[in-house]
């Protein structure tokens, strides 16, 4: 499933990141490159180990948090702290899938990528192509957001990001090891939790809502690892 989370960031923690981010110091992209990405990589990161990352991946962490949408679609066990990239002057990043596990640099935490997440941080308008385009079964998905808008897509997927002819396209990257490895099952999880929050809260012994949130969570329970 490929989803679109809105304002997961307000304006004004846009606005921070952006501030702070101006006169980061950006290294060549593919220090997080694995060997097949590398080749077809060409864009700047802020170094894993800069405050800035530190920084403004907490004040996104705490944001994912009180997302419902995320916390719904997603069912993280861990999120990766975010990455932070730059491009710009015909940057792209061709096609790839993203490696399956991620150590952390510097602990032993390891996050098996099950969902790949981009969170926008410069406004469309700003920039010229960068498009990031996501294959799956159905197509290819073209996604360019708002700033503060987040796409959710699972790491299985062949994806690129189309060259930025103008201006720069700023945005924060990450992944999620999530408690339901499989997509579909997710997906169906999900689907059942948004057609419940539809029902509206049921505490009727009869009703179909406290039935239904009984199957999700026993569902839950068969395909959870925690
Ligand atoms: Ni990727």
């Amino acid at each position: 499933m490929l989803l679109q989370i809105p304002d997961v960031l307000t304006e004004e923690q846009v606005a921070q990141c952006r501030r702070t981010l101006e006169g980061a110091d950006w290294v060549d992209g593919r220090v997080t490159a694995g060997y097949q990405s590398a080749q077809v990589k060409n864009n700047r990161q802020l170094p894993e180990d800069h405050p800035a990352s530190r920084q403004l991946g907490d004040l996104i962490l705490a944001a994912l948090q009180e997302s419902t949408l995320f916390m719904g679609a997603a069912l993280p066990l861990k999120v990766f702290p975010p990455l932070f990239n730059r491009y710009e002057g015909g940057e792209s990043f061709g096609s790839h899938v993203d490696n399956a596990i991620r150590q952390v640099t510097g602990t032993p935490h390891r996050v098996r990528t099950d969902l790949s997440a981009t969170l926008f941080l410069s406004a469309p308008a700003e920039y010229d192509g960068g498009e990031l385009l996501v294959e799956d079964t159905y197509g290819v998905h073209n996604v360019k957001l708002p700033a503060g808008h987040m796409v959710l897509y699972p790491s299985t997927s062949l994806h690129h990001v189309r060259p930025v002819t103008r201006g720069a396209r700023i945005a924060s990257f990450f992944w999620i090891q999530s408690m339901v490895r499989d997509d579909g099952e997710r997906t169906l999880l999900f689907d059942l939790d948004m057609a419940i929050q539809r029902l509206g809260g049921g505490t009727q012994e009869d009703s179909p809502a406290l039935q239904l949130t009984g199957v999700y969570h026993n569902l839950l329970r068969r395909w959870a690892d925690v």
